[in-house]
């Protein structure tokens, strides 16, 4: 053999070698990455890549609820609109992340802000009752509002009663993100919309000329961050506090998203 074609031939085997460590490392590396999110956390894996790897590996793994509180601590310090400012408490939700039946209000009132709860004020003792005669227990279901925050009157006296006001536009569209988020980590098989606000920003404002009247008692299929989901509105608890007639109707339209879970 010539000096060339030696040089060649060796040249080719190292080519080898090399692809063949290389895939080497890179198996070894997947591995690592794997026992890293069995608890064994000594690996010392700190490149970036590894690292994005690893948040979309571990964001697999986690369950709803690991997701949902990721969620809440991106957000809890949330100052994209006013609201932020003057809230006391960032109002995320409360329940089950592994329900079948998700809630979703308009906004926190004073009571919420105060407790950083939803629907833990006069409307929310209403809700509970409501969904206790249809026999479903509140802590078995998943409760949250379209805004996350408590949209006063006057921003500047979140210790004043009666401060209450709705969101604007603006705020619901700031906000969305996160709810969206939230759907998508339960994924309930119905979203029950309290009240007009909620429904309509459910319903994409596409049934803005029907009234909550019309449109209460009847299942919508609505894509939510593309995906389709049961989404059933009826009253708002508030609403039916100021007019008791009306607890007919969320009882039925109750009724009815049970006959959609079974
Ligand atoms: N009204 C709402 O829409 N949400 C609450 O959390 C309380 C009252």
């Amino acid at each position: 053999m010539c000096d060339k074609t030696k040089e060649r031939s060796n040249k080719n085997k190292m080519d080898e070698l090399r692809k063949s460590l290389c895939n080497e490392l890179r198996n070894l590396r997947a591995w690592l990455e794997v026992l890293q999110y069995t608890r064994i956390d000594f690996l010392p894996l700190s490149s970036q890549s590894s690292n994005t790897a690893n948040t979309a590996f571990k964001k697999q793994h986690m369950t709803k609820s690991e997701k949902l509180k990721l969620l809440y601590e991106k957000y809890k310090d949330c100052r994209a609109c006013r609201l932020g400012h003057s809230r006391l408490n960032f109002v995320f939700g409360a329940g089950s992340p592994n329900t079948k039946l998700m809630f979703i209000g308009e906004a926190p009132g004073y009571e919420e802000d105060h407790q950083g709860v939803p629907f833990v004020g006069r409307a929310g003792k209403l809700l509970t009752e409501v969904l206790s005669e249809v026999k479903i227990p509140r802590e078995k279901v998943y409760i949250t509002n379209v805004v996350k925050c408590h949209p006063m009157i006057d921003p500047g006296n979140p210790e004043k009663t009666g401060n209450d006001r709705q969101p604007t536009a603006e705020e619901i569209n700031k906000c969305l993100p996160i709810l969206v988020e939230q759907i998508k980590i339960i994924r309930p098989v119905v979203v029950c919309t309290l009240g007009t606000v909620a429904t309509y920003t459910l319903l994409k404002n596409m049934q803005y000329s029907l009234s909550l009247a019309e449109l209460r008692g009847k299942k919508y299929v609505v894509e939510i961050g593309d995906e389709k989901f049961q989404v059933v509105p009826t009253y708002h608890p508030a609403a039916v506090l100021r007019n008791m007639s009306l607890k007919t109707y969320m009882f039925r339209d109750l009724k009815f998203i049970l006959t959609l879970l079974k």
